[in-house]
């Protein structure tokens, strides 16, 4: 049996840093397992322009232990009124790395996403142009549509016109919780790809209500049933260059978590890559992680390889309950749990 294994170091393609003290609290997670992540912009306010974006970046920066490796990418966060010359001019100066589009209230930090898709028809035609990735959260936000169908409704109402208008422009589905999802992207051109986190890997529905409600496995897009839960481990470990690892790490104090009204969110970065190790292992095909961890990210998006490595040994190790203190403190992934691989520093 494999005791330890050492890929490329790997790049997390979605993930919510914060700001501030919880920014301070988090980012190192992510600094010591990634050589980068893709930054998600909503913050209160959004990262909508260039200025903002850059002020972010330095603040990431100025919060990662000394010696980190790490180069965070950022995104820019479209609204109604997003500006093609903004964004242009970003991409260009290589603050923006790509833009991501927010169904208005389709999740935390949303309101200011978009209303209608074609008030970004200038938008989408500039980044076509400049091979900038557009990064989806792809659920509708109809009250009337069920909670657990918004993935696979936004797939024909709003992804497949999209395509059509835009054919070449670089999309990644982010955090794809469906079989449809997972066909969808297979199904495409090289131009679509999907990004999947360790959750939708390894919990289906039913773990937001296992003997009461959970609310530290909820997260949005929520898990859904199991056969899709299946459907995108295939996807992840099938070896295909259009699925890649993006944890969508999503840290909430414990307060704002367990609550009436519950923040959606899974803190996983403490621990993500014993998690999709886990899963790689269990569907047997470990000498497959390389390629989503580290290879078919970059590729997709233009990037270098990173030069590094990272080694995982296979020694348990348990989560704790809790992660932080004082006024940051956050319940990860697994808590609880004990997991068969240790990241080795
Ligand atoms: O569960 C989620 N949490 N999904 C998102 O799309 C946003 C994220 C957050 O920012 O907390
Ligand atoms: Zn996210």
């Amino acid at each position: 049996m494999t005791s330890q294994i050492t890929i490329r170091r790997p790049d997390d393609w979605h993930v919510h840093l914060r700001d501030g003290a919880m920014l301070e609290a988090v980012a190192g997670y992510t600094a010591r397992q990634f050589g980068r992540a893709i930054v998600m912009p909503n913050l209160t306010p959004p990262v909508v322009n260039v200025a903002a974006a850059a002020a972010y970046r330095d603040r990431i920066l100025a919060a990662l232990p000394q010696n980190a490796d790490f180069t965070p990418l950022m995104t820019c966060y479209l609204t109604d009124g997003a500006d093609p010359t903004e964004i242009e001019k970003g991409f260009a100066q290589g603050v923006f790395v790509a833009c991501k589009l927010y169904p208005a209230h389709a999740t935390t930090n949303s309101a200011h996403g978009v209303t209608d898709i074609r008030k970004l028809t200038d938008v989408l035609e500039t980044m076509q142009r400049i091979g900038m990735p557009l990064l989806i959260h792809g659920e509708v936000t109809d009250r009337d549509i069920d909670i657990f169908d918004r993935e696979a409704v936004f797939i024909d109402r709003i992804l497949t016109p999209l395509i059509r208008d835009f054919p070449a422009l670089k999309i990644v589905l982010e955090h794809i919780t469906t079989a449809e999802s997972a066909e969808f992207v297979a199904d495409s051109g090289s131009q679509i790809a999907a990004t999947i986190t360790p959750q939708h890997l390894i919990i289906n529905r039913n773990a937001i209500f296992d003997g009461g409600i959970r609310p530290h496995a909820y997260c949005l897009p929520v898990a859904k049933r199991e056969r899709h839960r299946l459907a995108v481990r295939k996807a992840a470990v099938s070896g295909s260059p259009k699925f890649f690892l993006g944890t969508d790490s999503a840290p909430h104090g414990i307060d704002r978590k367990e609550a009436a009204c519950g923040c959606a969110g899974i803190f996983n970065a403490p621990f993500a890559l014993e998690s999709y190790a886990q899963v790689f292992e269990e569907e047997g095909v470990l000498d497959r992680l390389e390629g989503f961890a580290s290879e078919h990210g970059p590729k997709f998006y233009g990037l270098p390889l990173n030069e590094g490595t990272v080694t995982l040994k296979r020694e348990d190790v348990i989560v704790p309950d809790v992660v932080g203190q004082g006024d940051i403190r956050v319940v990860p992934f697994h808590a609880g749990e004990t997991l068969r691989w240790r990241f080795a520093d």
